[in-house]
């Protein structure tokens, strides 16, 4: 494509922004095209096959010149003659998506047929040569001891403010080997160019997300606005999340942002909160849920959404949810349930309080599942009034990243603010009669709120009612 053709295909994209209404007030842009597609591949974007021990997927995206997808994988070996040994893979042709950025082409490739617990290398083709080799490990095929990463709500100040908490989450902690995100990756609202959103997230990840799968549920915000034929308002899936994820399709019939993952003695069930609650999915969603845990075999059961069971900021808990899954979590003894949505946190060992669990634990009670609320970007809610006695552990206008440790019968949590501050911690014990829970014995921070107009750090209290 020439230079020119290329420059008309800028401006033919960034038209319908500039004619919008003069009602709409302007969705911000990022001067220039900082996030324009190029002749060497970027959002490079890992995801487990269902089963992550035999195949990978990736979604990746190139300049249009790039027609095909394409890319090489070798078991990785330690000279730099990765090449020679490679095989090329091919996928089905990319998706032109223009945006205010220009076209891009995006692309999925899926690696099948791999040997398991085995590093590979692979490469993918854009108009100007390869990327990079990447390298990432296949499960291995019994339970192993791993660590993974939990994130709530990456969605505002995707770069200047959640890329530092990623950042630290990777810097300080060595192996993590998956990415659970409990939705709401971007706002998709009047922040931002939607566009300059995912280039921002995909930023803020870098490699990271190329090299580490990545197991993101959906939130409200990956879902757009449309108004049906009748005139009714609705939501439908946002152009992105498919485009960016090669996820498994092993989910609810129909419903590819819902799926499962098996990985080392761990089942990560995710469900779509939106879906369920707004799109008439929850009946169907909720008696796979219950399959999905029934015939699982591992040691480890986590659930992984977005709208909370018990929320921190909002008046009300998230009823539909409540009543249809929570008594799943239950009957199938779920251990963890990772949510998102409330932009504040919260770990919920029992809904009768932290005081009541506190002394069943005393007495040797069988701890349930624990419902976590995380937060990672900037927009902070206030918490609600339950959040001050009834959630164990919870925090205020606080960017935070979790690390999770599963080995054997031990499962390790760990809440880490942006700065890397040990917040909140527990170890969940598994025996023939059901998961004990302790509290870190590290020392934790204080607990950080607001206090009137002051933040926990002194100055402004950023966190708003909900
Ligand atoms: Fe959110």
């Amino acid at each position: 494509m020439s230079r020119l053709s290329i420059v008309a295909l800028l401006l033919a994209s960034a038209a319908p922004a500039m004619a919008q209404p003069a009602t709409t007030p302007p969705v911000p842009r990022s001067a220039g095209t900082p996030y324009a597609a190029r002749t060497l591949p970027d959002r490079i974007m890992l995801t487990p096959a269902a089963d992550p021990t035999q195949g990978m997927a990736v979604a990746y995206r190139t300049d249009t010149a790039q027609a095909t997808s394409e890319a090489q994988i070798a078991i990785s070996v330690d000279g730099p003659t990765l090449e020679e040994k490679a095989a090329t893979v091919t996928g089905p042709a990319g998706t032109v998506k223009n945006s205010a950025n220009g076209p891009a082409l995006y692309h999925q490739i899926r690696f099948d047929k791999l040997t398991p617990d085995t590093v590979y290398a692979y490469r993918l083709k854009g108009s100007a040569g390869w990327s990079e080799w990447l390298q990432f490990r296949t499960a291995a095929t019994q339970a192993k001891p791993f660590r993974f990463l939990y994130l709530g709500d990456i969605q505002n100040g995707i770069l200047t403010y959640a890329s530092r908490v990623i950042r630290q989450a990777f810097h300080a902690n060595g192996g993590i080997e998956l990415v659970a995100h409990a939705g709401d990756l971007a706002a998709q609202r009047d922040d931002l160019d939607h566009d300059d959103e995912w280039g921002e997230f995909n930023q803020a990840g870098a490699y990271n997300w190329s090299i580490v799968p990545q197991l993101p549920a959906t939130g409200n915000h990956e879902y757009v606005d449309v108004t049906l034929p009748d005139g009714k308002e609705s939501r439908k899936l946002g152009p992105y999340f498919p485009l960016q994820f090669a996820l498994p399709d092993n989910g609810v019939p129909g419903l590819k942002t819902t799926y499962y993952v098996d990985y080392q003695g761990v089942r990560f069930i995710i469900l779509d909160g939106t879906s369920a609650i707004d799109l008439g999915t929850m009946a169907q969603q909720t008696r796979w849920l219950d399959a999905t845990l029934a015939s699982s075999k591992a040691k480890w059961n986590v659930v992984l959404f977005h709208q909370p069971v018990f929320t921190c900021a909002r008046p009300d808990d998230t009823v539909e949810i409540k009543a249809a899954w929570k008594p799943v979590f239950d009957k199938r003894k779920v251990d963890l349930v990772l949510q998102g949505h409330d932009h504040c946190y919260s770990r919920l060992t029992s809904e009768t309080g932290r005081e009541a669990s506190a002394q069943a634990r005393k007495n040797g009670a069988i701890q349930g599942p624990v419902y976590l609320v995380s937060v990672t970007g900037s927009k902070m809610y206030g918490l609600n009034d339950r959040a001050r006695t009834q959630p164990d552990k919870t925090a205020e206008a606080t960017e935070l990243y979790q690390v999770v440790d599963v080995d054997g019968d031990r499962l390790k949590f760990r809440t880490y603010t942006a700065s890397g501050k040990l917040y909140d911690g527990f170890d969940l014990t598994k025996g023939a009669d059901g998961n004990h829970l302790a509290d870190t014995s590290e020392p934790t921070i204080a607990v950080r709120t607001c206090t009137g107009n002051i933040g926990p750090d002194g100055g402004k209290c950023v966190a708003r009612g909900k």
